[in-house]
């Protein structure tokens, strides 16, 4: 069976650095897929280069088979492919619902004049947005107070409202950018449970990269190694934790 995502032999290039050389992996529905390494490994520009944000030099990236790596970033999204960034990007001053309506209002269709036609329509469409809003929250388990504003919440929270953002369009792949940076370890923990709660019941595929490796052993059904833009290893996290390579060069043990 072709996996969802297909990565083949990708290098991508800024002037004469080479960020991404000769990377290959799938990622396939209904699992975890991590992305590890150290700062500058290249991960993020992996990230990028899949959603379009930068150009591949060599390489193919496949979704159900098919090249998306011609395609623009708007096309990438209307492919089901959805992530979010390393550095957040709520928008603080506004509610938990507010903000998982930015993230639907893709889905709201309805048009100016639409709007002046069909008001009732549009209404009821607006209801329905705040009730599936309503509902992720609820799915997530957030803890969001319909008047306050996102900033004021705790980071878990806050990190927990960012993925359902980016996941209620329904993504078929979603792509996490260090979605636990910076928690303590049982928020992390309920982060990545809520994580693997979507890829597991929702059956989508789930790229995320991550710097603990605990957090990445513990919640990954395969993790991709990194270092210095190359794969260094890729396997389950039984494989990983005895690979020598691994070992030596990222987590500083032998
Ligand atoms: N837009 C860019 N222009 C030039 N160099 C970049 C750009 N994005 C990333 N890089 C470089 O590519 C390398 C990989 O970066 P990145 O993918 O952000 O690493 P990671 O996410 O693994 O920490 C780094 O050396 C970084 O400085
Ligand atoms: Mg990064």
């Amino acid at each position: 069976m072709t996996a969802l995502l297909e990565v083949e032999r990708v290098s991508i290039q800024f002037g004469g650095l080479k960020a991404v050389e000769n990377v290959s992996f799938t990622a396939e529905k209904g699992q975890v897929t991590s992305i590890i390494g150290p700062n500058g490994a290249g991960k993020t520009t992996l990230f990028n280069a899949i959603t379009r944000n930068v150009r591949i030099r060599e390489g193919s990236i496949r979704l159900n088979g098919r090249e998306i790596s011609h395609l623009t970033p708007l096309e990438i999204t209307g492919r089901g492919i959805r992530r979010t960034f390393q550095n957040g990007g709520l928008f603080g001053q506004l509610t938990a619902i507010e903000n998982i309506l930015v993230g639907l209002h893709t889905e709201i269709h309805s048009s100016f004049l639409g709007t002046l036609l069909h008001g009732r329509e549009a209404r009821a469409q607006e209801r329905a947005a705040i009730a599936r809003a309503k509902e992720l929250l609820a799915e997530f388990e957030i803890d969001a107070p319909e008047n306050i504003p996102v900033g004021q919440l705790s980071g878990g929270d806050q990190r927990l409202i960012e993925i359902a953002r980016a996941w209620c369009t329904e993504a078929q792949l979603l792509m996490l950018d260090e979605p636990a940076v910076g928690l303590s370890p049982p928020v992390r923990s309920r982060v990545l449970d809520a994580i693997r709660g979507i890829a597991v019941n929702k059956g989508v595929a789930v790229l995320m990269i991550e710097h603990t490796m605990e957090m990445v052993l513990k919640g990954s059904d395969k993790i991709i190694v990194l270092n210095g833009g190359k794969l260094l290893a890729s396997g389950s996290p039984a494989e990983i934790r005895e690979d020598r390579t691994v070992a030596e060069a990222y987590l500083g043990y032998v």
